[in-house]
């Protein structure tokens, strides 16, 4: 009961002091482990219950909502993303053409393998790109670049790569439509907006565009005269 009570005091202290101390610029909520500290952009934010890999890059403006698992086998989250609750992201695997998938035989902690080989049956990588909106309880498998601007249906089994402004759903994952003309996607992709750092020329960016949709933004909106000025 006593050791209890202290365990409870001291991961009070780690929570409310050091955490919140280390991760003072990032809004996240307590119980989530976050990754190095210079491997998030400002602002971030983090939900309850959140596993981050160390090593992952989670860039500016992303959000990432609770029980969400971002494993070692995640590389990088763009600018602008929303990951939707319980979503797990390049989860470990396991080998299937060896004697066992079991990880009693390539991680030294069983106490059965003096060597550690999780790294050679973890060599696919997943790349998350920018404004990439993954809806609830996605899965996303090692090996997998979801390209900007791409939309994950809830649930969904993403095995693929996702091309950019496609929206994707089901198990396994297919790509179902496209958020925009291929006209209009090409302009966003070479103005790559997610790049500008002054936050009203995003807002005003992202007011004309909401305006003047569905018209197409070739002639009317003229963004890079924004993005200059
Ligand atoms: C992916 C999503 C954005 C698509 O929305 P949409 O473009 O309005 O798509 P529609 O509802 O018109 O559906 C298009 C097709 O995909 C199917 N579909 C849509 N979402 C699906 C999903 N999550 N899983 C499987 N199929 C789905 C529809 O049944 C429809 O199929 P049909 O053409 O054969 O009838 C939306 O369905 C979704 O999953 N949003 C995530 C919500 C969420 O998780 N929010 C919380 C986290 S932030």
């Amino acid at each position: 009961m006593l050791k209890k009570t202290c365990q409870d005091i001291v991961r009070f202290l780690y929570e409310y002091w050091t955490l919140n101390w280390r991760y003072r610029n990032i809004d996240y909520k307590v119980s989530s482990v976050l990754p190095n500290i210079e491997n998030v952009g400002l602002p971030t934010k983090v939900g309850r219950n959140v596993f981050l890999a160390p090593d992952v890059t989670i860039d500016s403006y992303t959000s990432v909502a609770d029980n969400c698992v971002i494993g070692k086998n995640t590389v990088s989250i763009g600018k602008f993303c929303s990951i939707g609750p319980n979503t797990t992201i390049g989860e470990n695997m396991h080998p299937t053409d060896e004697l066992s998938t079991s990880a009693a035989f390539y991680s030294p902690s069983w106490g059965i393998s003096r060597e550690n080989l999780v790294g050679s049956f973890n060599s696919k990588k997943v790349v998350i790109e920018n404004d990439v909106w993954i809806g609830e309880r996605a899965l996303i498998l090692p090996g997998v670049t979801i390209k900007n601007g791409a939309i994950i249906g809830a649930g969904a089994v993403v095995i693929s790569d996702i091309d950019e402004y496609s929206v994707a759903v089901g198990n396994p994952a297919r790509q179902v439509r496209k958020r925009f003309d291929e006209e209009v996607i090409d302009k966003i992709k070479e103005l790559r907006w997610w790049e500008v750092d002054d936050p009203e020329k995003l807002l005003m960016l992202w007011q004309k565009f909401h305006k003047e949709k569905p018209v197409e933004i070739g002639d009317t909106v003229d963004w890079p005269s924004i993005i200059k000025k």
